[in-house]
């Protein structure tokens, strides 16, 4: 029977790696971004439906909800994001719109319209998130860690009501620590930790997701950062992630 796979944020990092890898499952993918060439190249490589959109535009997201209505995938993959260095007050304000707009809005209305889409049916929803979304606060990145919270909270919210009721959708937030792509030089970040690479972050994530597992937290370092982390005072490790988020700028 055919697979059928919806990625958000394809042309580009996690998102392209993630197309990689279901490609090689046997999945047929509907691949979008916004980079048109980028987009079109791999969906080439990978013979598979593509669309450009910006999902910083409400319209735009309006058109993917309709994509992902018509596609009807067993998996869909909201991975799409972006962030930004720097201090709240100091920020771009159209910048801090489009990280609320793409990693938050965008990422429920889609998550809300894959509900409706796969009602009924085993399937599931991968949300990518940020092991930023499992700490208590992210100093001089304060709106990208806040946004990333947001969708983990969301992912276990919705989880739990497919639970109760009795749902074949398993719903997964992905939580990687750093993995090398294209993310830190667009957000800023000028000394960057050394990540992990986006194929074994894919492979984990699908691994994870096809487990159904709530939280995908790929890479031993990162799994107990966040185990450690629980530990302390949120007060004092706040303070810790402001000390290594000014080395990043
Ligand atoms: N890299 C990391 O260290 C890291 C760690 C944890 C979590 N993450 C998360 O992983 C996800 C993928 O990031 P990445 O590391 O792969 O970075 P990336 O290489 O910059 O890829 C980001 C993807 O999101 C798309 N995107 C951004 N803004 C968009 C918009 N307005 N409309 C449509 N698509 C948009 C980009 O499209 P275009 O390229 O076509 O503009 C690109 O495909 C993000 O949600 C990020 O927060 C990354």
């Amino acid at each position: 029977m055919e697979k059928k796979a919806f990625i958000t944020g394809a042309s580009s990092g996690i998102g392209a790696a993630l197309a990689e890898e279901l490609a090689a499952r046997g999945y047929t993918l509907f691949l979008t971004g916004r980079n048109e060439t980028r987009l079109a190249a791999l969906a080439g490589k990978l013979s598979c439906r593509w669309r450009a959109l910006d999902l910083n535009r409400e319209a735009d997201v309006y058109c993917l909800e309709e994509e992902l209505r018509a596609f009807q995938p067993d998996l869909l993959i909201n991975n799409a994001g972006l962030g930004s260095l720097g201090d709240l007050d100091r920020m771009d304000p159209g910048k801090m719109d489009e990280i609320v707009r793409v990693n938050c809005m965008a990422l429920t209305h889609l998550l809300r319209t894959g509900l409706q889409v796969m009602q009924g049916r085993r399937a599931y929803i991968l949300n990518v998130a940020s092991v930023a979304g499992l700490l208590p606060a992210g100093p001089h990145m304060a709106v990208y860690y806040a946004s990333k919270s947001y969708v983990t909270s969301l992912t276990l919210a919705v989880r739990q009501e497919m639970r109760e009721r009795g749902s074949g959708i398993s719903i997964s937030a992905l939580c990687p620590g750093p993995v090398r792509t294209r993310f830190d030089e667009r957000s800023g970040v000028r000394n960057a930790l050394r990540g992990m690479d986006a194929a074994a972050v894919a492979r984990a994530a699908v691994r994870g997701l096809f487990r159904g597992k709530p939280l995908i937290i790929p890479g031993l370092a990162v799994r107990a950062s966040v185990f450690l982390g629980r530990l302390l005072p949120r007060g004092i490790y706040a303070a810790l992630i402001s000390r290594q988020q000014q080395k990043k700028g």
